[in-house]
């Protein structure tokens, strides 16, 4: 298949693709979507969120294998508030904070295929919408810490709302891990300093710590100007109760969500799940920033497929890993682990909770390899190898930047590449393993040598979403970001895509296209293999990020052909039925 830039979901012949649940689509019984945006706060806590992100398919009872009835789960990562709302950010009032606020978090949608059509079920019981603002507890070593309580919280062990909820993970019992990636953006610091505390050493921290993980003068989504809680000079402390990995059950619509601490403190991309050789639990997850980590954490108990209540605790206690790639292709995991490395007082570490909560710092002291914005990780269900989207690095071997090295060959690296690793014995919980680079992104006719990759087939670049079917097929998903798309080394490369790579050949083939401003990102499908969704998120998008609410269809006006463009879920399938992509 060709590149695209045509305003418009684009899959092979042979195949249908149709929009499932887009942005402002009721849940249960709320209210239908306005195109003019003029829903309420209140209207959006009961429809879809914005901008789809990680999603996953579970099949419907628990347990169960359905390939026809499931809940899916999915992401909304952040709000065009120039699209959500009437006027968009003029005049900035409260009512608009709560609805950007409401379009954020998580949905639970029950689906069924009728036919050959997927639809919702709004009659389910276990539609809900987790928002900015849901109650979730606290969990694990940092629940109740000191670093952990605010004004709001005074026992640090209840926080209101998910923000930046990139990819995903879904557990072996039936629950789903929700990643807050970016949560720096909403809050800010105007005042430079972390007023809200008293004792100037621990007001000094709390500002280091605050510029390590990007909290800046001014926020993106201005919803400080409205709710103090995001402002980070005066409730410093609540700066540390986001960037965490939350478990949601969504098949108990009452349970509440769980922050769990065990798994660390950074801008999580997503959170890939699976189990050692004894049955430990190892959720591996990267830092998506420039020059950042990627982690595992690995439980300390062990699931049991009869004990679903204390599955349901294993995330709240375990050891949490940073990964060195040594340029010999051999890798270690590093624990960060209070009392080891120089993980100690005189490091600044008092004990485990600052560790975690801090965990970037903490990294830092135990030295593992800084990366090329590690995104996704998936891995091969036969083989086992583990593989990671490095999506791009504008400072690697540049000016400040770090230097060159095997796992981040390419300076200036604009086109990301794909890692993959094999744990010592094929076991998740191992201390070491061996690398090697899967595939350079790139485009063969760039002028730049350094530029043109590897790639076997069609071209791609800033890969980002990375998911293995159950046959083994890798499918990679772009961001390419908006400010970049279709213009300078990406010119040839038309709107973001989604491709199938076969990891023995290496071949990569180009299986979809999205509409204009468009990234894909999230893709599960029914255990059958015949029915997969892809998420579509901000079509529409233009450089700055923010749609002009006086032209919202500048860029397109994807999926409804007419009015605002939506984020959406598409459901894909084969015409004869047969499985995708074989
Ligand atoms: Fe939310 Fe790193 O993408
Ligand atoms: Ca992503
Ligand atoms: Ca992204």
């Amino acid at each position: 298949m060709p590149v695209s830039k045509a305003d418009t979901v684009v899959v092979p012949g042979g195949y249908s693709a149709e929009v499932l649940y887009a942005w402002g689509d009721p849940v249960g019984n709320g209210p239908e979507f306005k195109n003019d945006a003029s829903n309420t706060y209140a209207d959006q806590e009961r429809q879809s969120g914005m901008h789809h992100d990680g999603i996953h398919y579970f099949p419907m009872p628990l347990g169960s294998a359905s390939s026809t009835r499931g809940l899916l789960v999915m992401n909304h990562e952040y709000t065009d508030d120039g699209l959500l709302h009437v006027g968009g950010m003029e005049p900035w009032t409260p009512e608009k904070v709560a609805k950007s606020q409401a379009a954020h978090g998580v949905s639970v949608v029950e689906v069924t295929l009728a036919g050959d059509h997927w639809q919702v079920d709004r009659s389910s019981a276990l539609g809900r919408r987790i928002t900015a603002r849901t109650p979730m507890r606290i969990s694990g070593p940092a629940t109740g810490h000191a670093l952990m309580r605010t004004g709001f919280d005074p026992d640090g062990r209840t926080v209101l709302g998910t923000i930046n909820n990139c990819a995903m993970g879904a557990t072996p019992w039936g629950t789903y891990l929700t990643c807050e990636e970016n949560f720096n953006n909403y809050f800010v610091n105007a005042a430079g300093d972390a007023t809200g505390i008293a004792d100037p050493a621990e007001r000094k921290a709390a500002m280091a710590a605050q510029k390590r993980y990007g909290i800046g003068d001014k926020s993106v989504y201005r919803w400080t100007e409205h709710d103090e809680r995001f402002d980070a000079a005066k409730n410093p402390n609540e700066v540390n109760r986001f960037g965490w990995i939350v478990e949601i059950d969504p098949f108990d619509p009452n349970s509440q969500p769980v922050k769990h601490t065990a798994l660390g403190r950074f801008k999580h991309e997503g959170a890939f799940v699976t189990l050692a050789a004894d049955n430990r639990v190892v959720v591996y997850s990267g830092d998506d920033e420039r020059n950042e980590y990627v982690y595992k954490f690995v439980s300390s108990g062990r699931y049991d497929p009869a004990n679903r209540p204390a599955n349901l605790k294993l995330l709240e206690q375990g050891t949490l890993y940073a990964a060195r790639f040594n340029p010999d292709g051999s890798g270690e995991w590093l624990p960060l682990v209070h009392g080891q490395g120089g993980l100690d007082p005189s490091s600044g570490f008092a004990g485990q909770a600052e560790v975690l909560v801090n965990a970037r710092a903490a990294a830092d002291v135990v030295r593992p390899t800084k990366m090329d914005r590690p995104e996704w990780i998936a891995m091969h269900p036969q083989s086992r190898d583990m593989y990671v989207t490095l999506t791009n690095n504008s400072s690697r071997g540049v000016d400040k930047g770090p230097a060159l090295d095997p796992a981040n060959p390419r300076p200036n690296n604009v086109f990301g590449h794909i890692m993959r690793w094999k744990e010592s014995g094929a076991d998740a919980a191992a201390t070491r393993f061996s690398w090697d680079i899967f595939v350079l992104c790139g485009d063969p006719e760039n002028k730049d040598e350094a530029k043109r990759g590897n790639i076997k087939g069609d071209i791609f670049g800033s890969p980002d979403g990375l998911w293995f079917d159950a046959r083994g097929v890798l499918w990679i998903q772009t961001d390419v970001s908006t400010s970049t798309l279709l213009k300078g080394d990406y010119a040839t490369m038309g709107n973001n895509q989604m491709l199938a790579a076969n990891p023995e050949t290496r071949e990569v083939r180009r299986f979809l296209t999205g509409p204009n401003g468009c990234e894909l990102t999230g893709v599960t499908s029914t255990p059958d293999g015949r029915s997969m969704f892809v998420n579509i998120q901000h079509p529409g998008e233009p450089a700055s990020e923010r749609n002009d609410p006086k032209n919202p269809t500048a860029v397109s006006s994807w999926p409804d052909g007419a009015g605002r463009p939506r984020s959406a879920t598409v459901a894909i399938r084969r015409r004869d039925g047969g499985p995708i992509g074989s």
